[in-house]
């Protein structure tokens, strides 16, 4: 069994000490797990809500490029790609817009705090508000949604739009779904153990208090931000309380436990903070340097850079393609060639009433999908290099000759000839298989006249 786990990252920074301890290490460590199958992705549409400064957006799409591959994710094992690559997201999205009710987004925390800062300054409450900022959510539910992820990995100021993907997703089940779940349901995963860690004033290392300590700064700039780490006035010599300074807690952060103990027991002696900065100087640039070194090869080959995230746009759009050419079906949004030809299928096959249709794949090879009456899908046929041959295949299928129909894992598959030329979709149980085979002999074997 795997799991899918999908993530984003708002380009519109550079990575700091905060965002690799809190975010991207523990995100790598678990994309190597056994049945992890990850989705890592530029949350780039998302980035243009906060900034509307064109360069810093490149700028941060880059960076964080490199910094993630960099930091060791393996853009072959996970699916690494720009949400903007995708433009099935923002299709996606508009279609969770009609579905998703104004007053949700309402209790929205990020668009919330915006209206109460307007009313305490006594502004209109909407002023300064986008409509991006306030549906922001629906992006987010989009990307969630688009790769029916069950596992969100995010901060806890983003549990509530995790949850609100949930509501949107189950409403549009529950709206078009006909039974079938189009989307699972995701949680978000907070890490428990994870480092919040502390900026150089002790407060939460965050770019918006100014705080941080940059990643991939050459080592002279990593010497002189930890120089600015606040530190209390205690002289060398006398004993410092680790507990207490957050100098500490960032050693702790990358340090094997001998060498917390180690350097708990010094600060204790009374270990000059000066010292204590070379510290915790020489752990950073000892954890860091390679990846530091790694993350300038790769940011002076850009090219290359659009290459690994282009193959993983290709890979991504391989499931949210054809996933939302079903979603589109699902409201409506049909080709009028595939009703016609269901019309005048339904007429043949009255009392049954499952259709034929067929539709080219985005590489231009024919396919036939079989659909009940109430547009549910019974087969999906495999890929034809050529349209006769696909048509003469469903043609066949309607025919009325007994057909060949084999289990395969979790569902089962329709041949002729000896060759594969359909699968059904997959079942829960055995019971529900057997059924659908039977239903499919009823609806195309042999029919009594
Ligand atoms: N909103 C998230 C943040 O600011 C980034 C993000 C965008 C995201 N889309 C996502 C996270 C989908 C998880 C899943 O941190």
């Amino acid at each position: 069994m795997t799991t899918r786990i999908l993530t984003g990252i708002t380009t519109s920074g550079t990575p700091h000490l905060g965002n690799y301890a809190g975010a991207i290490r523990p995100a790598i460590v678990a994309s190597r797990q056994e049945g992890a199958d990850s989705f890592y992705f530029l949350a780039d549409y998302h980035a243009l809500i906060k900034c509307d400064d064109p360069l810093r957006i490149q700028r941060s799409r880059l960076e964080i490029a490199a910094t993630w591959l960099a930091c060791g994710l393996d853009s072959d094992r996970v699916t690494f790609y720009r949400q903007s690559d995708i433009p099935e997201i923002p299709e996606l999205t508009w279609l969770l817009t009609c579905v998703a009710g104004k007053g949700l987004l309402n209790r929205a925390h990020a668009y919330k705090a915006s209206v109460d800062r307007n009313l305490e300054l006594g502004e209109d409450p909407d002023a300064g508000v986008t409509m991006g900022l306030y549906s922001y959510p629906v992006l987010m539910a989009a990307d969630i949604l688009m790769f029916n992820a069950q596992q969100v990995p995010v901060g806890r100021d983003q549990i509530q739009h995790v949850e609100m993907a949930r509501d949107i997703g189950q409403r549009f089940n529950h709206l078009f779904g006909r039974g079938r779940e189009f989307f699972v349901q995701p949680q978000a995963l907070i890490e428990e153990g994870v480092a919040t860690l502390p900026g150089l004033d002790g407060r939460k290392m965050s770019k918006s208090y100014d705080n941080t300590i940059p990643l991939f700064g050459s080592a002279k700039q990593l010497k002189a931000a930890i120089a600015q780490i606040v530190t209390d006035s205690r002289a060398p010599g006398e004993a410092k309380d680790p507990d207490g300074a957050h100098l500490f807690t960032l050693y702790q952060a990358f340090a094997t436990p001998e060498q917390v103990a180690g350097f708990r027991a010094e600060l204790l002696q009374g270990l000059a903070w000066g010292e204590a900065k070379q510290r915790l100087f020489e752990l950073l640039d000892n954890e860091l340097g390679e990846a530091r070194e790694r993350y300038h090869e790769l940011i002076s080959r850009p090219d290359d850079l659009e290459d690994i995230l282009l193959a993983g746009a290709l890979k991504a759009r391989k499931i949210a393609t054809p996933f939302l050419g079903e979603l589109r079906e699902a409201v409506g949004l049909r080709s009028f060639r595939a009703d016609l030809q269901a019309g005048t299928q339904a007429k043949k096959k009255t009392g049954k009433a499952a259709r034929f249709v067929s539709f080219r794949d985005d590489d231009g090879r024919f396919r036939f999908r079989l659909l009940d009456a109430a547009g549910e899908q019974l087969l999906l046929s495999v890929a034809f290099a050529d349209g006769k041959a696909a048509g003469q295949a469903s043609k066949r299928l309607q025919a009325g000759e007994p057909l060949d129909l084999r289990p395969i894992e979790g569902g089962f598959s329709v041949w002729l000839d000896d060759q594969p030329v359909a699968d059904s979709p997959t079942f829960a149980d055995v019971a529900l298989r057997d059924g659908a085979m039977q239903g499919l002999r009823e609806a195309l074997g042999p029919q009594p006249d």
